[in-house]
């Protein structure tokens, strides 16, 4: 089962899809993840990718396209797979479309994270992440248990580099004119699922949740 996770700057794709990678075994992609490892590791794709990353810009299709077919095909033999963040604009969804076609699949789900930019630059803000785990927290809505110091691994947390509150407004523009036009491309192709994005992970998830285990009963019953 493919599944994509469509929705604003931190409207919680990220959370979610560990959710989703955790209690039912998806294999994740998230292209943001991977270029920000890139960029640490400074390989050849981090240097390319940093200075779009850092002013809130997408990185150019030619290199995300790359990236995504590669890792699809070396998912190790998964069958359910998690694409957090990917596609972000039309062309990488007709894209990718098409190179579903081309494998003989095709997208079951696409949740679409549904909330307000005025509730999410407060929630970027307040973002922390640990740089050794990649676990994510929020000051205000999930912080962790002793300042500033991760729960899992005990590193300290830091703020991601693009949330500064004039690169969240960047890429506020960039979701508005580049990826907004995804969720109605979906919106015909019938997998699109609003999702009430305003409220707490939990209740998210169960709704996450519930959709998911609906398309697995069905594939079952094909
Ligand atoms: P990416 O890493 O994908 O960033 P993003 O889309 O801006 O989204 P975020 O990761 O900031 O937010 P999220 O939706 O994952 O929310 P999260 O769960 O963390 O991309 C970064 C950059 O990479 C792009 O700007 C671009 O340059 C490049 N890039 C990536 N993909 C690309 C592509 N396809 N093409 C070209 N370039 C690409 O949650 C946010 C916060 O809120 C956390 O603190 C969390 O704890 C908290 N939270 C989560 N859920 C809730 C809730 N329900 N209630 C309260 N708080 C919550
Ligand atoms: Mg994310």
């Amino acid at each position: 089962m493919i599944i994509v996770l469509l929705g604003p700057p931190g409207s919680g794709k990220g959370t979610q899809a560990e959710l989703i990678r955790k209690n039912f075994g998806f294999y994740k992609i998230s292209i943001g993840d991977m270029f920000r490892e890139a960029i640490k590791r400074e390989d050849n794709i981090g240097k390319k990718a940093k200075r779009y990353l850092a002013t809130g810009k997408l990185v150019p299709d030619s290199l995300v396209l790359k990236m995504v077919k590669r890792e699809f095909v070396s998912r190790k033999g998964r069958r359910n797979i998690i694409f957090d963040g990917f596609p972000r604009n039309i062309n990488q969804a007709r894209d990718f479309n098409e190179f579903l076609n081309s494998v003989n699949k095709k997208i079951a789900l696409v949740f679409y994270f549904d909330i307000p930019f005025s509730i999410l630059s407060e929630r970027l803000l307040q973002r922390r992440i640990c740089p050794r785990c990649g676990a994510v927290y929020n000051l205000g809505t999930a912080p962790p248990i002793s300042h500033n110091i991760c729960d899992r691994c005990g590193s300290i947390l830091a703020k991601r580099e693009d949330d500064r509150a004039e690169i969240v407004k960047n890429r506020f523009q960039v979701y508005e004119k580049e990826t907004a036009p995804v969720k109605k491309f979906y919106s015909k192709k019938e997998v699109l699922v609003n999702i009430n994005s305003d409220a707490n992970e939990d209740g998210i998830w169960r709704l996450v949740k519930k959709h998911i285990d609906r398309k697995f009963n069905q594939e079952k019953t094909k």
